[in-house]
């Protein structure tokens, strides 16, 4: 599929229609940061030659919209041209477009049939891995953003906010309004008109009014916005009128990837150990056809061999134990670049300890 983002608005066809309401849009999708128009997504659709709706196209449109940029991390652009990896030519990103069964790759058609009922005629699409009206945190632990960089001072106007934590919670967008005497407002619908303001009244927000009563802080001081998650700011200059947008959330997947769950429904034949990886596995002997794959699932030196080394106690920059070089040099640091990192996932080798599905670092062919 080579067509190009221009050729989309002449290939959008069908309105959406009669569509069931359904009430999850998380955020950052909802109304907290875009007026959350169902057309959006179920209008922006291609028509594949076979008739399917291919809806990749409505997310790579915004996904490679500059002034969608809030941070570039999410991987934009997402130029199907480039982009989009062809295993040893180019790309930085997983296919999209592929078919799922494919031999040469070694995957195969999923099990699990939320994800194979999103494929279309057999063929990925975005869709196929994210589902975009949820946002389970336990499908990704550890993979939660928060717009703003915890930790960052952001200005708005002459005011400076910033984040300071955000608990462990549902995936939520805010608006926080500054008002008069060091009080602010909130909203979670900052994208419609009007917006609904929450007031905050004997200790609880409350659904209120723009200019109502607000949550008074300190300069300087720690504040809560609200729970679920709560979330921590911190004001250091502050100018009644001035708004801070941001977000909390999660890849939207559309079931887990603990244990890269996900990776291994269409891609269980490279899914061994260092046993079967070896040709050790009295069931699964070299006779010519079968392939190998380098080991998963398990930890370093696994094998007893002495060639690998455990990972040692110095943490690299996620907090996370680091690979070692044979002479005890840490591999993850030198060159600035998280993107190229080993990831161990509690001391253990998966595929994502070496492959990024978005926003990889190399294809096979530069690296
Ligand atoms: C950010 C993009 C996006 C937005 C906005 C969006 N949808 Fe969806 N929606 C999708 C995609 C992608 C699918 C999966 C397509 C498929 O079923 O093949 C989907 C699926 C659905 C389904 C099928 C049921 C399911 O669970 O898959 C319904 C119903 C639906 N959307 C309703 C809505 C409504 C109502 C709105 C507006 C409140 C909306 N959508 C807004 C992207 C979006
Ligand atoms: C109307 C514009 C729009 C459309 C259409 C859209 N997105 Fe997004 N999406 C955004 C914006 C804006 C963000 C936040 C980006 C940022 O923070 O830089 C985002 C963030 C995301 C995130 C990351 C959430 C997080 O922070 O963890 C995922 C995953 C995602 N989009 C997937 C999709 C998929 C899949 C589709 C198509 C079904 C899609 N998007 C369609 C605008 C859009
Ligand atoms: C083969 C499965 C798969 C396909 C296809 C796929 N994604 Fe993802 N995507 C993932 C996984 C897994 C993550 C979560 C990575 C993590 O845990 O941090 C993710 C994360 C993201 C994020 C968050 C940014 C990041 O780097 O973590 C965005 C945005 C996103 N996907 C958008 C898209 C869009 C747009 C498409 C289609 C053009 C797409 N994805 C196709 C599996 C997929
Ligand atoms: C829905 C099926 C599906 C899922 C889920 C999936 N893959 Fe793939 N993957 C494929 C297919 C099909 C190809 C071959 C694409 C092509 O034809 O170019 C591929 C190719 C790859 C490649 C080769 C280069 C590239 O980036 O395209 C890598 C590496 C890879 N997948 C890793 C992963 C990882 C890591 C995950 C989990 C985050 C994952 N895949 C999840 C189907 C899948
Ligand atoms: C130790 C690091 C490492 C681990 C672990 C790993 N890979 Fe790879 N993988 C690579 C490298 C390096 C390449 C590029 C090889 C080349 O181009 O010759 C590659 C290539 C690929 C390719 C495309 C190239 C091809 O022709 O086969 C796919 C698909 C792939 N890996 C999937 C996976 C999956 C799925 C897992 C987990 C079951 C996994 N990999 C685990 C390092 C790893």
């Amino acid at each position: 599929m080579r067509m190009r983002n221009l050729g989309l608005l002449a290939a959008v066809a069908l309105v959406l229609s009669a569509r069931p309401a359904r009430a999850a849009l998380d955020a950052p999708h909802d109304q907290t940061f875009s007026q959350a128009d169902c057309t959006q997504c179920h209008e922006l659709y291609q028509t594949t030659p076979a008739g399917d709706k291919d809806f990749s196209y409505g997310c790579v449109t915004c996904h490679n919209s500059p002034e969608n940029r809030v941070r570039t991390s999410l991987g934009f652009p997402w130029d199907p041209n480039g982009n989009q990896a062809v295993p040893g030519v180019v790309g930085n990103q997983h296919s999209w477009t592929g078919y799922a069964e494919n031999a040469r790759y070694g995957a195969q058609t999923p099990a699990n049939s939320k994800i194979a009922s999103k494929l279309l005629r057999s063929r990925l699409q975005c869709a196929t891995c994210h589902d975009i009206h949820a946002s389970s945190q336990t499908f990704s632990p550890g993979s939660r953003h928060t717009s703003f960089t915890l930790g960052e001072e952001k200005t708005s106007g002459t005011s400076k906010m910033i984040l300071v934590d955000v608990a462990d919670g549902n995936p939520r967008g805010w608006r926080v309004k500054l008002q008069a005497g060091n009080t602010f407002i909130i909203s979670h619908n900052a994208g419609v008109t009007p917006a609904t303001w929450l007031n905050y009244v004997n200790n609880a927000w409350v659904p209120g009014v723009d200019g109502g009563q607000g949550k008074g802080f300190t300069i300087g001081q720690n504040v809560g916005l609200d729970p679920d998650p709560l979330a921590t700011v911190k004001f250091t200059a502050a100018t009644p009128g001035d708004t801070f947008d941001f977000y909390v959330s999660y890849p939207h997947l559309r079931t887990s990837n603990v244990a890269d769950a996900l990776c291994t429904q269409c891609h269980a034949d490279r899914v061994m150990n260092h046993v079967k990886g070896s040709g050790k596995d009295p069931n699964y002997p070299p006779d010519g056809s079968r392939v190998f794959s380098h080991p998963v699932n398990v930890a370093l030196d696994a094998n007893g061999a002495g060639y690998d080394r455990p990972l040692t106690a110095v943490l690299d920059a996620d907090g996370g134990l680091q690979p070692v070089k044979v002479n005890g040099v840490p591999v993850n640091v030198g060159d600035g670049r998280t993107a190229n990192d080993l990831k161990f996932d509690a001391g253990v080798v998966r595929c994502t300890t070496c492959h990024a599905v978005h926003n990889g670092a190399s294809n096979s062919l530069t690296n």
